[in-house]
């Protein structure tokens, strides 16, 4: 979820208050007092700063740091385009020679038994059940034979735009709650090319909603444990829905990950006097909801009523997009968090590893590795069941380790509690706090992935909701870091399973026109590229780091001249960033995938308007829509 920085105002109440704002106003945290930064540790800003700097085994600074002749002749002019200015109109921008088409807005019907969206009544429960959902985030494109089928999530809804046309600006009644839990969770489309533009494929077989609704199985370790088990579901293996699906992951044996991100604040609690208990009290979830009114009509989401209900939330659920008849499943083996996205690599011993980022501000970095191998063929359904959770440590001075989640190193129960209450056993072993870790995306062509740390305004000020310090220092070197940083890990001899790591910051983002001590960013940052709050990160086929960002569009103070958020593209091998995008106002980009010959890239535009000042796409007096896009090269080659 996105509407969750501290900058942003609050013109609806609580309908529409942000993510910090509820956690300050549910959690408040003491200031940080009892922990000491770590300021100067073997990360020196000058080293950032200033150049090449070599600290024991890591190289701290990215860009000519790790360059070598040789890679820089291979990556000459592999960022082709002119970069796009940075920009506050309320249209998307892409390069010249490039052109950009809507391939489907929310409450764009995917059945022809649907409606079309209503400008005026902003869609009903059932006018939106059959059609695609709101704010896209992550998603994945898939074949069947020359079919293409994609796999959108819908993270959350934007309450004073879809119940805009009530007084209130917000859920009223059943009806009302029955739209927003459809407005949730995955659209699966097929898509095609349609003269020069990609369209849905209306009553296409493949197409299908996924919503808070939908029944689930749970797998893994967590599955028929005490603490799953409801009322309604006494075997704890059977929950419905999902929700807040942020980024997303694929496997290779074809099946699309989707990551539950915020899903606690859909609870709330009929006994105002209802004692939480720490997990409720560590995965936020409170007396109150986030103005969503889920539980005015459905009591599954009343906490005092369903007290199991949340922990059946908070988990990687894997879809087969491809047969719309299959049921979701919920792999608990990947832990349960506020998850963003699943980057799956298959290591060189043929086992899956799994990037996972809790964005939460202080909250871990995490890895999981399968037990068995994958075989390309089939025989693959266990593998994200059977496995080991690590959670990430990094040390000052470049290294780092993934420290195991068992019931040994974290004195708790059994894997099944870990896969529930992962946080606590990620708090247990002692991992470094994170500056709200994104995306995790890994290279294709190299053994090292990366994570997008957003921001993080309690950096150096206050722990995170266990309690846990949050020290500067390490891969998060700013005190109330406003502007986020994107961390590079590589595992020891090139092996994704391997217990130990190097890393570097691969950028450090900022504002070199505002500020010159360590707000300016790294030395590959300059007014021509500049940008705060990384977010969605992926790989291209040819090694190239696409990066969208969540951030702040102010365009004010700090962030004085970055303009709308917008999408660059990285050379992991030079450090050269370079503006590919910039989306409408009030919105974020997030959620990338490819068409296969790389002539089409599908881009998210998530909440523009969120605060009111958007008609994107529509123009006029239009409802801002949330909406995927298709992005291609006027002369048909493919992108980048
Ligand atoms: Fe859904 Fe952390 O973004
Ligand atoms: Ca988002
Ligand atoms: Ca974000
Ligand atoms: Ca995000």
């Amino acid at each position: 979820m996105t509407d969750r920085e501290n900058y942003r105002r609050e013109p609806m109440g609580a309908a529409e208050r942000s993510f910090d704002a509820f956690d300050e106003l549910n959690d408040p945290r003491p200031e940080e007092t009892g922990f000491d930064r770590v300021v100067e540790d073997s990360v020196s800003r000058r080293g950032f700063l200033g150049g090449a700097v070599a600290v024991g085994t890591g190289a701290f600074l990215t860009g000519t740091a790790a360059l070598t002749i040789a890679d820089a002749r291979a990556a000459a002019g592999r960022l082709a385009f002119k970069a796009v200015a940075a920009g506050t109109a309320d249209t998307v921008a892409v390069p010249e020679g490039y052109r950009w088409h809507i391939v489907v807005s929310w409450g764009d019907p995917l059945w022809s038994g649907g409606k079309a969206f209503d400008h005026a009544t902003r869609g009903t429960g059932a006018s939106q059940e059959m059609a695609f959902g709101d704010n896209t985030d992550g998603m994945a494109l898939f074949q069947s034979g020359a079919r293409s089928i994609l796999a959108v999530n819908n993270e959350y809804t934007n309450r004073s735009i879809m119940y805009g046309a009530r007084a209130s600006k917000k859920p009223e009644n059943a009806d009302d709650v029955r739209k927003g839990k459809a407005a949730h969770g995955v659209s699966v489309m097929e898509v095609a090319q349609s003269g020069d533009k990609w369209q849905v494929v209306t009553d296409s077989p493949f197409n299908r909603r996924i919503t808070a609704d939908t029944p689930m199985e749970i797998t893994g370790p967590a599955a028929g444990h005490d603490l799953l088990k409801t009322k309604a579901d006494p075997t704890g293996t059977r929950s419905l829905g999902t929700w807040n699906n942020c980024g997303n992951g694929r496997t290779p044996w074809g099946t699309y990950l989707t990551c539950e991100e915020n899903f606690n604040g859909y609870f709330s609690s009929s006994d105002k006097a209802l004692a939480l208990s720490p997990g409720f009290k560590r995965y936020g979830i409170r007396h109150k909801d986030w103005g969503y009114a889920w539980a005015t009509a459905d009591e599954r989401f009343d906490i005092a009523k369903h007290p199991n209900e949340p922990n059946r939330a908070g988990y990687v659920v894997e879809i087969d997009p491809l047969d719309p008849k299959s049921t979701p499943k919920k792999r608990t083996a990947l832990g349960r968090m506020k998850h963003e996205n699943a980057e799956l690599v298959v290591a060189a011993n043929g086992r899956i590893v799994v990037y996972m980022g809790d964005d939460e501000r202080g909250e871990y970095l995490y890895r999981y590795v399968s037990d068995g191998v994958y075989a390309a063929g089939g025989g693959n359904d266990g593998l994200l069941d059977r496995g080991t959770l690590y959670a990430a440590r990094f040390n000052a001075d470049g290294t780092g380790e993934w420290l195991a989640l068992t019931p040994q190193t974290t004195g708790m129960a059994s894997r099944a509690e870990i896969c529930i209450h992962t946080r606590m056993a990620a708090s247990a072993v002692k991992a470094t706090t994170m500056d709200r870790p994104e995306w995790v995306a890994a290279n294709p062509h190299k053994a090292e992935a990366y994570c997008a740390l957003t921001n993080n305004k309690n950096r150096g000020k206050k722990p995170n909701a266990g309690g846990d310090p949050t020290p500067v220092g390490g891969p998060n070197p700013r005190a109330g870091n406003k502007y986020g940083q994107i961390v590079r890990w590589r595992p020891a001899n090139g092996d994704h399973t391997a217990k130990a790591f190097s890393w570097d910051l691969y950028v450090l983002a900022g504002n070199p026109a505002v500020h010159k001590d360590d707000r300016k960013g790294s030395k590959n940052v300059d007014p021509g590229n500049f940008f705060n709050s990384p977010d969605g990160l992926a790989f291209d086929s040819r090694g190239l780091l696409w990066i969208q960002t969540d951030g702040n569009y102010s365009n004010e103070g700090d962030f004085a001249g970055m303009g709308n958020n917008q999408m660059l593209i990285g050379d992991p091998a030079t450090g050269e960033i370079k503006r590919f995008l910039v989306g409408p106002k009030e919105c974020e980009i997030t959620g990338i995938t490819f068409s296969g010959d790389r002539r089409t890239v599908f881009v998210g535009v998530q909440h523009p308007g969120e605060k009111g000042d958007s008609h994107w796409p529509g123009g006029g007096d239009s409802v801002p829509r949330s909406a995927v896009i298709a992005i291609e090269r006027d002369d048909g080659k493919p992108i980048g």
